[in-house]
């Protein structure tokens, strides 16, 4: 695992995007794994920014992590509303290549089921972005997952319903039903970018690099990836305990380009 940690958020936004727009400019045919959350917004003003600049997404196909059940698509607080706002709208993605799962499905199971089909087809997943929740779940996929797990209907936390409350009206009841991308689905991503900011993450963060590799926390599963860059700020990042290290690998890395792990 990769641990990058910036001085704060924004900057650990500007490094998370730079990878993102260096792997599409490498490979612009990829499938993209994206993800939503207050985190990312900075990540995808500066993807609007770099598609200003002449970054094209007219060859690539993404695929978001989670769509609550019960939201359609044209609903303010759904997944698929938040990436045409932050990202669909503003680039040249071919709308029919920017999957979310369906979270208006009659049958949100099945529609679980033909999302990680569809990504079987289609993958594997070049780059996938991760964010992290605070209980350390990744997309939806809460505390006691499993962590070979394939898309499918998760029941949130009271924890991540309260959380995520702040971007429903006072009125609205939060939906308490995800489709979420398995965390199986997840580890078969050739590539693994995950971004926490903030100090309410801290602890999550630090359970995820240095606890036991646990379905307590479903984020500690990137110890087993291959290729995972965990990049925090330094709130997120005040709970680590080998932080020195973490530190002097990214030294020896600026000094010997891709050479130090
Ligand atoms: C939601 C999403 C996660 C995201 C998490 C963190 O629960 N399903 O994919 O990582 O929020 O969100 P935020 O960035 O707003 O803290």
């Amino acid at each position: 695992m990769r641990i990058v940690i910036k001085p704060n958020a924004s900057d650990a936004a500007d490094t998370c995007a730079a990878l993102i727009e260096a792997a599409l400019r490498k490979t612009p045919d990829m499938a993209l794994g994206l993800a939503t959350g207050g985190t990312m917004e900075p990540v995808y003003a500066r993807l609007r920014a770099a598609h200003e600049a002449g970054l094209s997404f007219a060859r690539c196909s993404s695929f978001n992590l989670d769509e609550y059940v019960g939201l359609a698509g044209d609903h303010p607080q759904s997944y698929r509303h938040y990436m045409q706002q932050h990202l669909f709208d503003h680039v040249d993605i071919r709308p029919e290549a920017a999957h979310l799962p369906d979270g208006a499905a009659a049958d949100p199971v099945a529609a679980a089921a033909q999302y990680d089909a569809l990504i079987g087809r289609c993958g594997p997943i070049g780059l996938q972005l991760l964010g992290l929740g605070s209980n350390g779940h990744i997309g939806f996929n809460e505390p006691s997952s499993s962590l070979v797990s394939r898309s499918r209907v998760k029941t949130l936390t009271r924890k991540t319903v309260e959380a995520n409350s702040r971007f429903f009206g006072p009125d609205e009841t939060p939906p308490h039903l995800s489709i979420t991308m398995g965390i199986g689905t997840i580890m078969e991503a050739s590539r693994i970018v995950l971004l926490a900011t903030g100090r309410g993450k801290a602890q999550a963060a630090a359970a995820m690099i240095e606890g036991p590799l646990s379905a307590h926390c479903p984020a500690s599963i990137l110890q087993m990836h291959t290729d995972a860059t965990v990049i925090l700020d330094e709130e997120a990042a005040a709970d680590l305990a080998e932080r020195d290290y973490y530190d002097w690998v990214e030294l020896q890395r600026s000094r010997v380009p891709g050479q130090a792990g």
